[in-house]
């Protein structure tokens, strides 16, 4: 399962792992068709019964769930000097408890395949960056915490969770905020690459973190 699969990174960890023979099941907010190796469902990280549907009808079309990728994310610009807080009750929402909501149903399903869990997270997640980003900042170390905790609770199930760090990647989210230059961003396939390698490793392989940073 890969949320926010219709662009950007998501699209690039979807192509590369299409590429590797995975089956895959894509969460979207405006589904595109099925085929007989990817199955498209709807989930909008802020409507949570599209979790549940999504992740019911992943393991009646497959019968096994073998990975879940946390991808789908918002970036609102939302600085610190602020007050007001609904911008980042936002960005927390769809960054932290989207993933908190698909983390918590698959869990069990993971734990009968020893699969892996792979939260796309930034560099965000683990230092304050850009001042103008303080909201999003915040609900990334949300979702470090997330990855966590997820690792504390997969790890007696033969689960393994990894958080992915990196710094700025070429997608619409990097382009739509002033000072992001492309050629100093990564290519979304450099971040799908290293989540297909994660996927890759044999199960009790523990890599709790890769961060991929741009200088
Ligand atoms: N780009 C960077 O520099 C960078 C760096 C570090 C980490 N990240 C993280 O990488 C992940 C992917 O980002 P990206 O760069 O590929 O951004 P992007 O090009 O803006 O794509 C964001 C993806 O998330 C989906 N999404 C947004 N809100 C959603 C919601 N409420 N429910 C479900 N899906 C939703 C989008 O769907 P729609 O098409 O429907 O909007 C889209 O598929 C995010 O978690 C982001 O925080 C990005």
């Amino acid at each position: 399962m890969i949320s926010g699969a219709n662009r950007g990174i998501g699209a690039a960890i979807a192509h590369a792992l299409a590429e590797s023979g995975w089956r895959l099941s894509l969460g979207m907010r405006r589904p595109q068709a099925s085929d007989r190796r990817r199955l498209v469902e709807r989930y909008d990280a802020r409507e949570p019964a599209t979790a549940e549907r999504w992740l019911a009808a992943t393991v009646r079309a497959f019968g096994r769930l073998d990975a879940l990728v946390n991808n789908a994310g918002v970036l609102i610009p939302h600085p610190l000097t602020a007050p007001d807080t609904e911008p980042v009750l936002d960005m927390l929402r769809v960054n932290a408890l989207g993933p908190w909501r698909l983390t918590s149903l698959a869990l069990p399903h993971l734990a009968r395949t020893g699969g892996r869990i792979v939260d796309i997270a930034s560099i965000s997640g683990l230092r304050a960056t850009v001042p103008a980003e303080a909201g999003y900042c915040v609900s990334k170390f949300a979702m470090m915490g997330l990855s966590a905790v997820a690792a504390q609770a997969a790890r007696p199930l033969g689960v393994g969770v990894t958080a992915v760090c990196p710094g700025w990647v070429d997608t619409d989210m990097a382009r739509s905020l002033p000072g992001v230059a492309p050629e100093g961003a990564l290519d979304p396939a450099v971040v799908a690459r290293a989540v297909r390698d994660v996927l890759q490793q044999p199960s009790g392989v523990d890599i709790p973190r890769i961060i991929l940073d741009v200088p």
